[in-house]
């Protein structure tokens, strides 16, 4: 089965880190986000992905040499105006060569779901659509799914408010597509499939299916849930097979690490480093001596002069953090610059 993945948003819960870069290509425990979603297409033998962009969105070239490297053959589907996620579905369906259903990923998540069971259950059950479930905690900030007994969906809540909370079981922005489901899509519009598409496919009485998946799932779409996605993979919650390979530095017997920790590709961390709790350090970043990081982010080639010390913050890329600066609860934008003995976060 093709696959349409949607990259084209804006990412605007994770500024400033996509102000340069597009969410699919934030890392994630060192591994551009989208790696994790071509490895679960990998596992599953599917080998033809379309991803739908912006125009002018940057750094394409570089995600099309990462689908590469999952042996994916990857088409762009450019979109001159925001389409929305059922338009950019519309837009990119029309490169399909087949009239066979569609697998369509949004390009946030990191899940271990079997698509091979999607695809099956679409199957047997002659959807129009199939819609892949989750059960979260907190679903009053996600899009929640109704179904009845029988797995078929009722209803679509989006932002629900305290009464509408009525199931746990959300959207986890996984769907198969009939051709009868892409042709209710109008072309060269902003349409929104959550809001609009599913919603009007049901008013019609067409068959949606929901899949309730019950491994792991997070959409990486703010800097809460990045940093929660961080810690379930330096946790070993995604199974190995579904964590792409990366070059990762092994840290020497002078830095004491007090937690779980992954240093990118020629990170250079000198003596008397302390890393308490989960810290990633991203690919050619520097620590220098004494420094002490806890519970926090960098990106790559983030320089972090001797003795300062950072807590639970994220760090862009090409920062500099002076000598002895102190960091709490910090977001530094890419490129951000600290001068020595700097404090954030309370002095
Ligand atoms: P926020 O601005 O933080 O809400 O992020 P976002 O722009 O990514 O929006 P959202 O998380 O709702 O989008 C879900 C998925 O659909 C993401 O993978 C987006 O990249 C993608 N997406 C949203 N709108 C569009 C669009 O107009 N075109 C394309 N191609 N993809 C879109």
């Amino acid at each position: 089965m093709k696959t349409i993945i949607l990259i084209g948003g804006q990412g605007t819960r994770l500024r400033p880190f996509t102000l340069e870069q597009p969410k699919c290509l934030l890392p994630v425990v060192n591994r551009p986000l989208i790696s994790y979603q071509f490895a679960l297409l990998k596992k599953y033998g599917i080998k033809e992905v379309i991803l739908a962009a912006r125009y002018g969105q940057p750094n394409l070239a570089e995600i099309a040499s990462i689908g590469k490297s999952f042996s994916l053959s990857v088409k762009f589907s450019l979109e001159k105006i925001a389409l929305g996620t059922a338009g950019a579905i519309k837009k990119a369906a029309g490169l399909l060569k087949s009239r066979d259903p569609v697998l369509v990923f949004n390009g946030d998540f990191i899940a271990d779901i079997n698509l091979e069971r999607v695809i099956r259950l679409h199957q047997e059950k002659k959807a129009c659509a199939t819609v892949v479930l989750t059960k979260v905690e907190k679903p009053s900030s996600y899009g929640l799914v109704v179904m009845d007994g029988d797995g078929k969906v009722k209803s679509f809540i989006e932002k629900p408010g305290p009464a509408e909370i009525v199931t746990d079981t959300i959207n986890a922005g996984v769907y198969v597509l009939s051709q009868k489901a892409l042709a209710g899509i109008p072309s060269g519009k902003n349409v929104s499939i959550e809001r609009e598409s599913f919603p009007y496919l049901l008013a019609q009485g067409e068959n949606l299916i929901g899949c309730v998946h019950y491994g792991y799932w997070i959409d990486v779409g703010s800097l809460e849930s990045f940093w929660k996605a961080s810690r379930d993979i330096l946790d070993g919650r995604l199974g190995r097979d579904l964590v792409p390979e990366a070059k990762e530095e092994k840290l020497e017997e002078k830095v004491v690490v007090e937690g779980k920790v992954s240093a990118g590709c020629r990170a250079l961390i000198k003596p008397g480093v302390i890393l308490r709790g989960y810290v990633v350090i991203g690919a050619e970043s520097y620590l220098g001596e004494n420094c002490v990081l806890e519970d926090t982010v960098l990106f790559s080639r983030v320089i972090v002069k001797e003795c300062a010390s950072i807590r639970k913050s994220f760090i862009g890329k090409g920062s500099m953090i002076g000598a002895n600066t102190r960091l709490e609860n910090a977001v530094a934008g890419p490129g951000s610059y600290l001068s020595d003995f700097s404090c954030l976060g309370g002095f």
